[in-house]
């Protein structure tokens, strides 16, 4: 790719604007793409975020890269009328997307474009800020995070949802378990097969999608300078989802608990959810999901593919 990977700024620069564009240019296909995956996410926001912030009567909210509202819809759909959120994302499209989805909830959102890590609002003027599957694009979490604690009321909550587990990747025996599950079902599911004889015949179009794509931010990336050489399709995975995992990179994801001890220390963890032990193909099959995550929870308790946080800030002054 051709950037100087050793100067912080110019790699920073560059996951954010590949972000940008590339999240802009998914922005029409998003929810159907990630169908699947909001299906399953929904049951934390629903059970877990959903009756601690309508017991509190809070009233105001920040989300996070918000993508096509994902989170906002949920949590307007549940909580009083007199509920306000602010939704930032870097993609102009995606949060297009989202106020047109959102259109009847005039009133009840504002929109920002730009980047999490500057949250346009003064200290302690949010009561909750909420996070789904965002913080593995960032290439520096600690920013967003010390932001979050910076606008977040004293009793305010952070809700984060469903980001990569280091501690899972780390782990030999969960790691190959989700290894063994995923080419049980890639090679003898009937519908994977049926689904490989037809990419073959029909090669997929969302990989002749995602190739389009890659031409069109290489083109802009070079025409801006911020690269002199155009990016791989694996370059280009691996800037947008910089902290998920690539092929078997065992370092991927985020420790929990480092997290909140670096971050978060006096906050109370009211909830710290582990789930996707059996990875990304359990996630159709819902019964052997929750089967093999009920197994998993009890012998290895911290280690799920995916973590989930609600974590609260204390009432005291002397909390930051
Ligand atoms: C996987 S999507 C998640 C969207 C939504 N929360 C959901 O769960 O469907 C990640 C989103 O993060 C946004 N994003 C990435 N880096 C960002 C940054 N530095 N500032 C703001 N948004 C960013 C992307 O534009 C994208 O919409």
């Amino acid at each position: 790719m051709s950037v100087d990977t050793c100067d912080d700024g110019k790699q920073e620069k560059l996951i954010h604007r590949v972000n940008e564009l590339y999240h802009d240019l998914q922005s029409d296909q998003f929810n159907k793409l990630h169908q699947r995956r909001h299906v399953i996410e929904q049951r934390f926001w629903k059970s877990e975020v959903v009756p601690r912030l309508a017991a509190t009567g809070f009233r105001f909210g920040v989300d996070l890269c918000t993508g096509t509202g994902f989170v906002p819809r949920i949590l307007l759909e549940h909580l009083d009328r007199s509920v306000r959120i602010l939704c930032i994302d870097v993609s102009t499209k995606a949060l297009a997307e989202a106020r047109s989805l959102l259109c009847g909830e005039t009133g009840r959102v504002d929109w920002h474009v730009g980047d999490v890590r500057a949250i346009p609002l003064a200290d302690h003027s949010a009561d909750w800020v909420t996070l789904n599957a965002g913080l593995h694009h960032l290439p520096t979490p600690g920013a967003v995070l010390g932001e979050i604690d910076r606008v977040l009321k004293p009793g305010g909550y952070f809700c984060l949802g469903y980001e990569p587990n280091a501690m899972f990747f780390s782990c030999r025996p969960v790691y190959l378990l989700e290894r063994t599950i995923w080419h049980l079902f890639w090679y003898f599911s009937p519908r994977r097969n049926w689904q490989r004889i037809r990419n073959l015949l029909y090669p997929r179009s969302d990989t002749h999608q995602e190739t389009d794509h890659l031409a069109i931010i290489n083109k802009r990336l070079l025409a801006e300078q911020i690269v002199s050489e155009p990016l791989t399709l694996g370059e280009l995975r691996s800037l947008v989802d910089v902290h998920a995992q690539e092929s078997d990179d065992m370092h991927a994801g985020f420790v929990p608990s480092e997290l909140i001890q670096q971050y978060f220390r006096q906050y109370d963890v009211e909830t710290m959810y582990m789930s996707d032990y059996g990875g990304e193909m359990l996630r159709s099959h819902q019964w052997l999901r929750w089967t093999v995550d009920t197994a998993m929870r009890a012998a290895y308790a911290r280690r799920g593919m995916l973590f989930s946080l609600i974590l609260r800030k204390p009432f005291t002054s002397n909390d930051a």
